[in-house]
C-alpha cells in the first residue's frame, strides 16, 4: 500500500509540461474547483510549485533559474529543493488530510535534466530514490504542446529564464521525455492537448475535477474506467473515509 492510499490522507496532484504550455494559466482554476469540492469535507488544498515551495526551495529556485552550473549540479539542487519541499510542506499537508497541487515535480527533472540535458535516467532514478523513497504524485496533468507554439506564447508573455532560453530542439527532447514518463506509467497521467484555445483546455480541467466524485460513484457501481487518466482519478477519489464519501455525495 502506498502512503497516499492510507485512509484520511490527502492526495498529491502535479501539473507538468514544457515552459509556456499553460500550466500556470490553468492551475488557479483547478485549485479553485478542487477547494469547492473538498471544502465541504473540511479538507484544504495547498497550491505550491517547483523548484521552490519552501523558503529554502525558493532560494534554490533563484539559483537554478539564473546561475550557470553543471548539469549534475542542476539535478542535485533540484532534488535537494524537492526533498525539502516534501519534508516541510507536502508530507505534513497530506498527513493532515489536505490535498496538494504542485506546479511541477519529479517528472520535470526526468524531462529537463534527463531528456533535455542528457543526464542518464538511471542516475536520476538513484537520486529520486534517495530524495523521495518511493513518494510520487497520485495524479499528474501533463500539458502537451508543440515547442514552437510554446515558444511563441512565452515570447509574447515574458523575458526568458535560463531554461526558457533553450532552443526548440531542447524542448522537443523535454516533450519526448515527458511522453516517455507517461508511456512507463500511463495510469498516473491525464494528458491534455494544450494546443487548443484556453477555454477548451479549461473545459478539460473542469471535467477532470468533476470526475473525481463521479469516479467514486462509478467504482461503487463497478463501472469500468473509460477515459485517459481515469485510473489515476479513480485512485485519488478512492478514499472511502466518511469525509470523502460525504464530499462525493454533496458536490
Ligand atoms: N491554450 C492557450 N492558448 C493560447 N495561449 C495560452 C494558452 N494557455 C496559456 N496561454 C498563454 O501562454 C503563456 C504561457 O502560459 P503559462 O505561463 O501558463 O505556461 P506554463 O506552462 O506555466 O509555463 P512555465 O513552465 O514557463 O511557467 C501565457 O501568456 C498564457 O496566457
Ligand atoms: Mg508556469
Amino acid at each position: 500500500m502506498t502512503l497516499s492510499s492510507q485512509p484520511g490522507r490527502g492526495r498529491f496532484i502535479t501539473f507538468e509540461g514544457i515552459d509556456g504550455a499553460g500550466k500556470s494559466t490553468h492551475l488557479a482554476r483547478f485549485v479553485e474547483l478542487l477547494r469547492a469540492r473538498l471544502g465541504v469535507a473540511g479538507k484544504g488544498v495547498v497550491l505550491t510549485r517547483e523548484p521552490g515551495g519552501t523558503p529554502l526551495g525558493e532560494k534554490l529556485r533563484g539559483l537554478l533559474l539564473n546561475e550557470p552550473m553543471h548539469a549534475d549540479t542542476e539535478a542535485l539542487l533540484m532534488f535537494a529543493a524537492r526533498r525539502e519541499h516534501v519534508a516541510a510542506l507536502i508530507e505534513p499537508a497530506l498527513a493532515r488530510g489536505d490535498w496538494v497541487v504542485s506546479d511541477r515535480f519529479a517528472d520535470a527533472t526526468f524531462a529537463y535534466q534527463g531528456a533535455g540535458r542528457g543526464l542518464d535516467v538511471c542516475r536520476l532514478g538513484l537520486l529520486e530514490r534517495f530524495a523521495l523513497d518511493g513518494f510520487a504524485p497520485d495524479l499528474t496533468l501533463l500539458f502537451d504542446l508543440d515547442p514552437r507554439v510554446a515558444a511563441e506564447r512565452r515570447a509574447a508573455a515574458r523575458a526568458a529564464d535560463r531554461f526558457e532560453a533553450e532552443d526548440t530542439a531542447f524542448f522537443e527532447r523535454v516533450r519526448a521525455g515527458y511522453q516517455a514518463r507517461v508511456a512507463a506509467a500511463p495510469e498516473r497521467y491525464l494528458v491534455i492537448d494544450a494546443a487548443r484555445a484556453p477555454a477548451e483546455v479549461a473545459a478539460d480541467i473542469e471535467a477532470a475535477v468533476g470526475r473525481l466524485p463521479g469516479v467514486v460513484d462509478a467504482v461503487a457501481a463497478g463501472a469500468p474506467a473509460a477515459v485517459d487518466g481515469a485510473a489515476a482519478l479513480q485512485a485519488i477519489a478512492g478514499d472511502r473515509s466518511p469525509e470523502a464519501a460525504s464530499a462525493s455525495v454533496r458536490s
